[in-house]
């Protein structure tokens, strides 16, 4: 086990903060607490989280979704609405914190089903009408299916 090393804050707080854990999904989901906290106790600090290349890679493929999704609504002559402020209330899965690591993969892993759900609905809706787009919501829903299977994963072998 590590030791634990005290470190002296100095006058004025930390201005850069580096966290690094690079191990497995569990682990780096386990470190969120400390970042959470690091970013409230020192909110005028550059915090920076390096984690393991797989466990960005959710987020990073969620980015994709939502890039190629408003690519899309342009080809077909529309304007995607991204604006932050009303995001919350146009989405499918409703935003719930758990107060514990479970209780947050719990909901994450309810906000993944509701997106393959919805994925889901809108591919058959497609079908006969739009091919390309009943295509990428597929793509999507594919990948959705996945994210939900990591974290069941993950789940499985947690504990409460
Ligand atoms: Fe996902």
């Amino acid at each position: 086990m590590a030791r634990a090393r005290v470190l002296h804050v100095p006058l004025g707080g930390f201005q850069k903060i580096a966290v690094l854990r690079l191990s497995s999904l569990g682990d780096v989901v386990l470190t969120l607490p400390v970042v959470h906290a690091l970013a409230r106790a020192y909110p005028g600090a550059k915090l920076t989280y390096w984690v393991k290349e797989e466990f960005a890679e959710h987020a990073t493929q969620e980015q994709e979704h939502a890039d190629r999704i408003a690519e899309r609504i342009v080809q077909l002559g529309g304007e995607p609405d991204l604006n932050p402020d009303t995001l919350t209330s146009r989405s499918h899965a409703e935003y719930v914190e758990g107060s514990s690591l479970v209780e947050m993969l719990r909901e994450d892993l309810i906000a993944e089903r509701i997106a393959i759900d919805s994925y889901r609905e809108i591919a058959e809706w497609l079908h006969g009408k739009d091919p390309t787009t009943k295509r990428l919501m597929e793509e999507i829903l594919a990948v959705e299916e996945e994210h939900a299977d990591d974290i069941n994963s993950l789940l499985a072998g947690m504990k409460d």
